[in-house]
């Protein structure tokens, strides 16, 4: 296999510390099923009698993209039944799409800072990844660098990419595609024939209800593909179900379609019980979002509230949305030195920027999803390592 497995030096720290019975305390905690938030448990019953007949339909049981077309509609993104594809996760999706989309040695853009998932997914179908930046300004925040897109894009070897990824929002940026971005990588997408590929896993996340956000269900400038599934939706990565909807040219989604029946009839992936059970979970959807975005909007003010005080070096970056803020700290140390201190002398878990290939300054990548009191606990000790470090 050609994906090296990494096992660093904090992922070693972290391995003592569980040894020596030590708690740790994850500040970049992502996982929704380890964050203290109370479901029912019925909520993940799949005993029906249905699941006891076995339909192969390649792209999922209509009725549960039907029901999945409704509760859509009622966020005004239409997509019908019949161009949703249902599979097993977002990261299936993916993997997926790059089968349909690429031959080996063809490239996919992906925005960098980014999350790691992509790489390893891309690797494993022979198909390469090139990344496209985003840069950070004081007073607006994230920005997509559409002049960088463009000239990679005009290069010799732009010949060789076939898809563009946006994540809307951004993980770990939180930052969604603005409306002048996503009228720059349309004409982009038309002009070089790129597939859009759009990650919206934490689209229904927004820090504040007036941030500037379309989903890009239902696009149909160019072959679009949007992602989703149960994993950040209704917090449930375990019941495993994610879907894909298509849209654009009539042509070319018909096109598209066909090729995507045949992958999906390879796999026939996502399993009967967690498709029957979708009308009644998603009936649950609204009740988890509203809790979880409680939790996020608080966390991200608890962070700005410690970490910007007057004469504070720290700043929390400016996020519009999703699970996860960036940190940027002053660079005492070398950003792994830090994240192995963090570890050893206070428990914490925190990722570092270069995870997420930021390349200057030191960042951490804090979680919006833990309780409030971890939250603020945490951040304070975080904080403390910086003023210990400061006077030494
Ligand atoms: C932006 C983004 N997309 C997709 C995924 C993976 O989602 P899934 O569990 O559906 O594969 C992640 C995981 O954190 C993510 O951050």
């Amino acid at each position: 296999m050609a994906g090296e497995v990494d096992s660093n030096e904090l992922a070693m720290i972290r391995e003592q510390i569980v040894l020596q019975g030590r708690q740790l305390k994850d500040l970049s905690q992502s996982n929704p099923t380890k964050v203290g938030i109370l479901r029912d448990p019925e909520l993940f019953s799949l005993i029906s009698p249905e699941n006891a007949i076995y339909n192969p339909e390649p792209k999922g049981l209509f009725r549960a993209r039907t029901a999945l077309s409704d509760h859509l509609a009622q966020k005004k993104r239409q997509v019908s039944p019949e161009n949703v594809f249902l599979c097993t996760s977002t990261s299936e999706g993916y993997s997926w799409l790059f089968k349909l989309l690429c031959d080996a040695g063809d490239a996919i853009l992906v925005p960098k800072p980014g999350y790691p998932l992509f790489e390893h997914l891309a690797v494993l179908e022979h198909v390469r990844t090139v990344a496209y930046p985003l840069e950070y300004a004081h007073a607006s925040g994230w920005h997509i660098d559409v002049a960088a897109l463009e000239s990679m894009l005009a290069s010799e070897s732009g010949k060789e990419i076939k898809a563009l990824i946006v994540i809307n929002p951004n993980n770990p940026t939180g930052s969604y595609v603005r409306t002048r971005e996503r009228e720059a990588i349309l004409v982009l997408c038309e002009r070089h024939g790129l597939a859009l590929i759009a990650d919206e896993v934490f689209f229904d996340f927004p820090l504040d209800e007036a941030v500037e956000r379309q989903s890009f269900i239902g696009e149909d400038r160019v072959l679009t593909f949007v992602l989703d599934g149960l994993s950040k939706r209704l917090g449930m990565p375990q019941m495993k179900l994610g879907w894909i909807s298509i849209s654009g040219p009539s042509g070319d989604v018909r096109r598209a379609q066909k090729r995507l029946e045949l992958i999906a009839d390879t796999f026939l992936s996502a399993g009967t019980p967690v498709m029957n059970a979708l009308p009644s979970l998603l009936a649950q959807e609204s009740a988890f979002v509203d809790k979880l975005l409680g939790r996020i909007r608080k966390n991200y003010s608890i962070y700005r509230t410690i970490l910007e005080e007057e004469g504070s070096p720290h700043r929390v970056l400016l996020c519009q949305g999703g699970w996860t803020t960036l940190i940027e700290s002053p660079a005492l140390l070398e950003e792994e030195k830090i994240a192995a201190l963090l570890l050893q002398q206070k428990g914490i878990v925190a990722q570092p920027g270069f995870f997420f290939d930021i390349e200057r300054g030191v960042h951490f990548a804090f979680s919006l999803i833990i309780p409030p009191a971890w939250a603020s606990a945490w951040c304070r000790e975080y904080k403390e390592l910086f003023d210990t470090l400061q006077t030494q």
